[in-house]
């Protein structure tokens, strides 16, 4: 996305929404599989997963496993599983991230540990994970459960890592951008090759959905982390300045450190330095940032890889489904400003 006037070809929300409608049907049963495997007779468990669960989402990791089956021809009704198990995944990091992160907001609520506390969270987060992996199991196919597993752990070392980052600002652009590989791109990655895997396509057509998935959630966090200094807590349902509250040195920081005067470094050297940031520290930083144009370098990072994902799927037929999984990288890229 650049920030210009030129005419947009098409709204993000549009293409969201066509995402939606094309597999609104598929997705009601998801949505009721996620439901029904939620439930447990200790009641704290539905009460906590519910309130995430049904304040919504945006259930783009599910539509992307959705989409991909279809465009991967699969016939079968494994995919429905699959899909549930990537929300559930997303929803068990969620929790455990909230916590980790001291996020007060999560879709538009409380997040749920500061209704149930960090324990309940904690521990409905390993329910949830342990209910993915009974559900992916019910596939049979082990190269799925090998993928999933896979990208559970890497999930879990980019979150580490990140907590291990806190605060540093010599770490390299490399390093952030396999944090956020790991953390987010992973599972967006997974959740379109597992599609491949069931529709038993080709290696190379697997890779392709993989790497798709693998840019789109590159692009996704990265705007994500612009968003978080520049967007709007009502329409993300989160709030922002987070980040910056935290002492996460994302890109936008990141940047701005990398052109900074001697009299900026030492701005950003103290204020990371301290335990607390506060507001005035926060519009010091947006200052910054603004003068180093450093959200639109951001936003040209993501743009780079949208056009990486575009390109990864080039090698399906032109079907409405490509044009929908293409479409719904524009609305990655411009969702929330
Ligand atoms: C939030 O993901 C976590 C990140 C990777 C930034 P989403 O923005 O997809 O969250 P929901 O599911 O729509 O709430
Ligand atoms: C999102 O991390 C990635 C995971 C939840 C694993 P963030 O901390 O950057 O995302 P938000 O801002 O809380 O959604
Ligand atoms: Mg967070
Ligand atoms: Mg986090």
């Amino acid at each position: 996305m650049t920030i210009t006037a030129e005419p947009v070809p098409e709204t993000k929300s549009n293409a969201m929404a066509r995402l939606e409608a094309a597999f609104a049907d598929d997705m009601a049963k998801v949505n009721a599989l996620i439901i029904e495997r939620m439930q447990s007779p200790v009641g704290m468990i539905p009460d906590l997963a519910s309130h995430l669960v049904r304040a919504g989402g945006k259930r783009l990791r599910p539509l992307i496993t959705l989409a991909s089956a279809d465009l991967a021809g699969y016939a079968g009704d494994a995919h429905y599983k699959l899909a549930a198990t990537v929300e559930f995944i997303h929803s068990a990091t969620l929790l455990h991230d909230d916590i980790v992160d001291g996020s007060p907001m999560r879709r538009g609520k409380p997040a749920a540990n500061t209704v149930w506390g960090n324990a309940a969270s904690v521990l409905v987060g390993d329910f949830l994970f342990a209910r993915a992996f009974s559900l992916m199991v019910e596939t049979g196919r082990l190269r799925v459960l090998d993928i999933l597993a896979g990208a559970s752990s890497i999930i879990a070392e980019g979150e580490v890592r990140q907590l291990a980052a806190i605060a540093n600002l010599d770490m390299s652009e490399r390093e952030y951008m396999q944090i956020i590989e790991a953390k987010t791109a992973e599972l967006f990655a997974s959740a379109a090759r597992v599609s491949a895997v069931i529709a038993d396509l080709p290696e190379t057509q697997e890779v392709a959905l993989d790497r798709y998935g693998r840019e789109l959630g590159l692009a996704f966090q990265l705007v994500d982390d612009a968003l978080d200094y520049a967007g709007n807590a009502k329409k993300l349902g989160k709030a922002v300045g987070d980040d910056f509250r935290e002492g996460k040195v994302t890109m936008p920081v990141a940047k701005a450190i990398q052109a900074a005067s001697k009299e900026e470094q030492v701005f950003w050297t103290e204020v990371f330095g301290k335990q607390e940031r506060d507001k005035t520290d926060l519009q010091h930083a947006m200052a910054l940032i603004t003068r180093h144009n450093t959200l639109q370098i951001t936003l040209d990072q993501a743009q780079v890889h949208v056009d990486n994902a575009k390109a990864s799927l080039q090698i399906f037929a032109p079907t409405n489904t490509r044009k929908l999984l293409c479409d719904v990288c524009d609305f990655v890229l411009d969702r929330s400003f």
